[in-house]
Formats: C-alpha cells, structure tokens, sequence
C-alpha cells in the first residue's frame, strides 16, 4: 500500500470529491456558531445541520470538508487506549437531497481502491450494511465487494434523537492478526467486534429519515449523505502504525515532550510513560485549536474542558518528570503538523502560548494547596481509624484542584490507605448532572421544514432606502400549510418588497405594522428572520383579512429601529476598541 502523510491523506480526499463536483468547505471553528445545543463541534455533519434540516439552502449540493472536532464523552480513556482522541479531524462528503447510495457507495469504493487515489487492497476491505437495507448490499456488490467481505449490523443506524437520521454503513480495514489484540478464533474478532484487527475506518449514513419529535419516523423530503472517515485512523492504515499515535500526526509532539522529560527517556521504552506521552500529545493539539478558535479556559462549559485538558497535561508531564511549564512549548510543533490545512494556527502561535502558559502557571500554584489539602485529608482519616479517604475530600481534589483520582490513589497506598472509589463516583455522577442541566435541553436539530425549503418567490429587501412601502403578500403560512387567506392568529408572511430587516450578524429584527389599501392595522410584524432561500420571512399577529396576491403598505416601527441602529453601531464602535486596546485576538461572541 502507499505511504501517505496525514497532510496527503487530508488532500487527496477533498480533491477526489473536488473532482466529482463538491465544494470544499473550509473546517469550521470548533465553538459553534448559533447552535446552543453543541458544546464543540464534533462532527462533519454538524456544521452541515442547517443545510440538512432545512433551514438554509446551500449554493452547492455536494460538500465536502476536513473537519476538526472535539468529543469530551471520555476524557479519561484517552492515553489509556488506541484510539480514543478530544480533538480528531473528521473527513466526510455531504450530499444535500443530491446524490445517494448509489453515488455514495461507488465513490467510496473509487477513493479507497483505485491506483490513482488511496490504492488499497479491495481484498482487506470488509464492509457492514444495516440488515434490511438491500438497497445498499446491493451497490456494494456492484462495485465488486464479494459475499464473504459484506456483514449484517443491526446497530447500523445513525440516529442522534429528533431529526435527519437512517441507516448506515461502514467500512472496515484488515490490518492483519498481527496487529490484533485478541485471538484469532476469538469470537469478537470479525469486521465490527471488539478488536483491534478490523480498524473501522469510514462510516457513510444514508439520511433518509426524520425522526419526529414524538418519536416516529417519516421520509424525508430529501434524502441526504452524511459520511465520516476519521483522518488519524486512516493516517495509521497508511503508515503501518499500531496505534494511531505513531504517526506524523502526533510523534513530532511526543518526540519534543521526550526531549523535556528527566533522564533519557523515549516513546515505546515503558508503557507508563507512554500513557502519559500520548495524553500529552493528544491534549496539547486540542488546548492548541480549541484555544485558537477562540475559547477560553474556566470555570464552566468549554473553558472548563480546556482547564481539564491543560491540568491533566500538567500531571503527566510532572509523571514525565518535566520541570515547570511546558506544554505551551509544544503549540509551534503542532502548528508545524498541521500547518498545511491550518496556517493560522502557527500564525496565532504566541497569543495561544500566552493563554496555555498562564493557565500552567495557575495550575502549578493550585497543585500546592492540593497537596496541602491531601495531607490534612490523610491526617484526618488516619485520626478517625478509617482506612479510606472519603469520597467527597477526594472528589475535590479531582475537580478544584484537577488531581487525577489514580494519582491521589498512589499517594494514598503510600500512606497505607485506600480511597472510597464509590463515594467518588457518587460526586462525580451529580456533577454530571449538574453539567447536563447547565447544558439545557433546546433541540438536537431543527425538524427539515420541506414546505419553506420548497418556498422560492423572490423578496426583495428595501429597508436600506425606505422604512414603509408597499409590497405584495406572496405566500402566507399558517400551522405549517400554504394558504390563500388569513384572518386571525399567527402567520408567516413573504411580499415580494419589504423594509422589515431580518434578524441577522447579531442585529434584531425590525416591529412594525400592516396596512390595507384602506388604511386598516390588518396585522403587527413579531419577528423577521430569512427563509431557507433567503426571504425575509415575517412572522404577525393578524388582526383582519389578509389575502394572497394583495397590495399592503408595510411600516417599520421608526423609533425602534432608530434605537437597534445605534445600539449595534455602540457594539461594532466598542468591540473595536477592545481591538485597539488588546489587540487582534478579542472577538464578539
Ligand atoms: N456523522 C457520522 C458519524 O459521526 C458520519 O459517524
């Protein structure tokens, strides 16, 4: 097989969908951008969910991106395991109710296979189709995979709660039973099972589902393409490597941690340290994008994941016996690996250093009073003939003072002591919670609204000249339906001109007034926001007949807007300032 770089890897995909007609998007900043509902930024597709709900229409049905993620479900296994990673890349190709299966299938097969691209071995390549999906075992046998290299999964099916969802399939690569960590006749090792031979590799959702709200499922109205092949992955397929550690991805990190640690100390010598090297690593590279993409570390939300991730770098690194601070020596290298898909990373190098060094430093105070805290928290167990330190002392330790529980645990042993693992997770389970409340519960993503998708009439916006003028009503839409008159109660309102602005770049919506040709209120403008195509879409309280094709006088509600204009202006002329005052990396969020 082929040698590739991860910078290769990354590029060849994009062409290859470049080639078949998808735009490249850019990888979008990983603290997302009006979606309450995501902490981070953790896949492909996430940055895709207005398109597939709906809720804009994109100039190009065919996408496709390298997207950078974050996922902090399991934050301790990483180190721990092969593959477990907070920041990884996610390639995928989008198709928005463009292509299908068909497509999806043969192109995937075209990347993986051909001479041209990735030219892998169709023989290693096995692939799991959802049981009742004949539709897609069947394209899999058209482009040639055999019988034998085709698995049922019943677990097939992406489904992440209220929206688009549906069946899927994976595609799996054979490293080979040396590279297993179970027995070959062992009954998880098969394409699929727990084991460490079949490396899934890419994951391709048929979005042809929307799951409701009340739970049931219908059509979508467009069937969508979600895929997902995870970059560090596939690099370790392509560079022979046991974990997905020992690629370029991550060694030039861990080589560069080696040089600070104490003695001469080297990836691969002792499995301790390893743990610690590739959490070093792994955290270095998500402190370093997460910081540059503009969050902060904190006490709450995604500053507390960075304060998370800088203190646990720290513990290893003292594992490692690395003097002081370190880790924000460690922001150029990863700027230099992924300098080819992100300049900007090595171009806001310093500022991300100042953050990442500032926050070591505090840390290394804290770590202090922690031990202070975990003596007296010895002395006072030993002084009650308890054998264990208590769930809640230890819990503290944890989450003020960032101790991981294993280290509290060996300094405990040395004292002869034991710690109550129970009452630890006990805490940990209402922080959990705590957390989870903090998060809210606003929907996952919008249902696909097919009747404005399907909304085409041209609107035209002449607020910039006018704050009244006449249009005429288009389309109105009552409970969901288009309809010819209204009378009473909510609607939404398209004229082919309006001087309503829409809500937009952190700007409210225009209030107001609709007249009849008489002169008659005939309805209050609520709110203004633009429709999948780019309307602006009102939304009134109606308070006499309104009909279609009709001519109305539309009235911005003037000492309103004039206060919103000078309000936002305040806003652009402050955030400058703070600019001015501090430089390039403030921003308005
Ligand atoms: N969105 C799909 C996944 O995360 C591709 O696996």
């Amino acid at each position: 097989m082929k040698e590739l770089s991860s910078a290769q890897v990354r590029q060849m995909y994009l062409d290859f969908f470049k080639g078949k007609g998808h735009d490249v998007m850019k990888s979008a900043p990983l603290v997302p951008h009006d979606d309450p509902t995501l902490l981070w930024i953790n896949s492909g597709v996430a940055t895709m969910k207005k398109y597939f709900d709906g809720t804009v229409v994109p100039k190009n049905h065919r996408i496709t991106s390298s997207q950078k993620s974050i996922r902090t479900n399991d934050i301790e296994n990483v180190g721990h395991t092969a593959r477990h990673h907070t920041l990884f890349e996610m390639l995928g190709n989008f198709s928005v109710g463009d292509y299908f299966k068909k497509e999806a299938i043969t192109w995937a097969w075209e990347l993986l296979t051909s001479e041209e691209w990735f030219a892998m071995d169709p023989e290693k390549l096995y692939v799991t189709v959802y049981p009742k999906d004949d539709a897609a075992r069947e394209c899999w046998k058209e482009v040639g995979v055999e019988d034998s290299h085709i698995y049922e999964a019943e677990d097939n099916f992406w489904d992440i709660g209220e929206g688009p969802s549906g069946p899927d399939s994976e595609i799996f690569y054979d490293r080979g039973q040396e590279m297993n960590n179970v027995s070959e006749d062992d009954p998880e090792n098969y394409p699929g099972g727990e084991n460490e031979r079949y490396l899934e590799i890419w994951n391709i959702v048929f979005s042809e589902f929307n799951h409701k709200p009340d739970g049931t499922y219908e059509p979508l109205p467009h069937k969508n393409i979600d895929t997902g092949m995870g970059l560090e992955r596939v690099v370790s397929v392509f560079q022979h490597a046991k974990t997905n550690f020992e690629t370029d991805l991550f060694m030039p990190i861990i080589d560069e941690t080696a040089k600070m640690a104490k003695g001469d100390v080297h990836y691969g010598d002792d499995a301790e340290k390893d743990i610690s090297f590739k959490v070093i690593a792994d955290h270095a590279r998500a402190v370093t994008f997460a910081i540059g993409d503009g969050a902060l570390p904190s006490n709450e939300g995604r500053g507390y994941v960075i304060r998370r991730l800088i203190r646990r770098a720290v513990m290893h690194g003292q594992k490692l016996g690395v003097e002081g601070a370190f880790l924000y020596k460690l922001v150029p290298i990863v700027g230099k690996i992924m300098e080819s898909a992100y300049p900007e990373v090595l171009e806001q190098s310093e500022y991300i250093q100042k953050v990442i060094r500032n926050e070591e430093d505090r840390f290394n105070e804290t770590l202090k009073d922690g031990v202070g805290l975990l003596e007296d928290l010895i002395s006072e167990t030993k002084a009650k003939g308890e054998t264990k330190l208590a769930g809640a002392g230890i819990f503290k330790l944890y989450d003020t003072y960032g101790f991981p529980l294993e280290l509290t645990k060996e300094i405990a042993a040395d004292q002869g002591l034991d710690v109550d693992k129970a009452g630890f997770d006990e805490e940990m389970q209402k922080q959990k919670e705590r957390a989870r409340s903090a998060r809210g519960n606003a929907k996952s993503m919008g249902v696909q609204n097919g009747l404005l998708t399907d909304i085409k009439t041209p609107s035209e916006y002449v607020g910039y000249e006018k704050l009244a003028a006449d249009g005429i009503l288009k389309d109105i839409i009552v409970d969901n339906k288009l309809v010819d008159v209204v009378s009473e109660g909510e609607a939404q309102v398209i004229f082919d001109k309006t001087p309503f602005y829409a809500e937009m770049g952190g700007q409210v919506a225009d209030k107001g007034i609709i007249k009849n040709e008489d002169g008659k209120v005939v309805a209050e403008v609520k709110d203004v926001q633009h429709a999948p195509n780019g309307q602006n879409m009102h939304t009134l309280r109606v308070l006499a007949e309104m009909k279609k094709d009709a001519k109305y006088r539309l009235e911005v509600n003037v000492e309103f807007h004039d206060k919103v204009k000078k309000n936002h202006t305040a806003t652009h002329l402050l955030d400058q300032a703070l600019r001015d005052v501090l430089g390039e990396h403030t921003h308005q969020a």
